[in-house]
């Protein structure tokens, strides 16, 4: 097993932070280092002190920048507005000393690529931190497994939690383990791993001390609601994959129709995920039981196995 990173969202808000205020502070040293005033070119020509001034500038604007050389070999900046007006000033004091450069014009983008850079990389850095916990159950672990492969193979540290009923019915174990930091599996009858729900495993794992930033059930709709009841508890956001029964797929028929926060929601075009604190979970367990006996009968009608006694 790999070793886990216990570190939340808070860590990573305050590392951006600090960044940001370093950057600022130097920003701000190295503006103070350059501030130079008209007032004291001027003083500093009036005394004739100044040495030589190299202006640097753009022809297509008027702004540039003054290195100006003292006596004494002490160098200052001056970033001016208006290059014509310095050289009124020189002209002025008959400062002849003095050479203009065309130089090409600023840009924004690489004055700030410095920080963007530190940005990006705290950026890739927390999503390789992040702890992410995929719970799934039954069939629902097929669904489980490409979200968990995608988030290890993005450096994501993925606890993968799997129940199945017993051991004959495990699916996708090689394909789970390579797709995860930690496989945890369960069983219903202890046959194979834990005898522990998916729930309990989850739980064992909070209680244990690994902090998740986020937790992603998908399975039956029971054990979705639990999850997200415990999640709940411990403040981890959660993603549920809803499955109610889709008939058109186009969000026309109504036939997936969720509360989700409050607001209607249909599966087919809004998900399936969801925020899994904000979903009606026990409207949908009645939603989806509402054609049972239907889909009983359908199944005993058309089944070949109920007509058929097998020899
Ligand atoms: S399947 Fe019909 S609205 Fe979603």
């Amino acid at each position: 097993m790999k070793k886990r990173s216990y570190r939340g969202l808070g860590f990573y808000a305050m590392l951006v932070f600090v960044v940001i205020l370093v950057w600022l502070m130097l920003d701000a040293r190295q503006d103070a280092a350059h501030s130079y005033s008209m007032k004291s070119l001027e003083t500093a020509l009036e005394n004739e002190s100044v040495v030589f001034i190299e202006i640097e500038q753009n022809r297509e604007i008027p702004t540039g920048t003054l290195s100006i050389r003292l006596s004494g070999n002490e160098m200052r900046e001056l970033y001016v507005s208006d290059v014509n007006e310095i050289q009124e000033l020189l002209a002025k004091y008959q400062f002849k000393n003095y050479y203009v450069s065309d130089v090409p014009p600023e840009s924004w983008i690489l004055n700030l690529l410095p920080l963007l850079i530190v940005l990006a990389a705290m950026f890739i850095l927390f999503v390789i931190m992040t702890n992410q916990a995929a719970a799934g159950g039954g069939v629902g672990t097929a669904i489980a497994y490409p979200v968990a492969k995608k988030l290890h193979d993005d450096g994501c540290h993925v606890d993968l939690i799997v129940g199945f009923r017993s051991k004959d019915l495990i699916i996708l174990k090689e394909e789970f383990e390579a797709a995860s930091t930690n496989l945890i599996i369960g069983t219903d009858d202890g046959s194979y791993g834990k005898k522990a729900l998916v729930t309990d495993l989850l739980k064992e794992q909070i209680e244990a001390g690994v902090k998740y930033d986020r937790v992603i059930a998908i399975g039956p709709v029971i054990m979705m609601k639990f999850v997200c009841l415990l999640t709940k508890e411990y403040n981890i956001p959660t993603v549920v994959s809803m499955n109610p029964i889709m008939i058109d797929g186009t969000g026309m028929c109504g036939g997936c129709r969720l509360t989700v926060g409050g607001e209607t929601k249909f599966a087919c075009v809004d998900g399936p995920e969801f925020d899994g604190h904000l979903v009606d979970f026990d409207e949908s367990m009645a939603r989806g039981a509402m054609y049972r006996d239907f889909e009983l009968h359908a199944r005993e009608e058309t089944c070949n196995l109920f007509k058929q006694e097998v020899k």
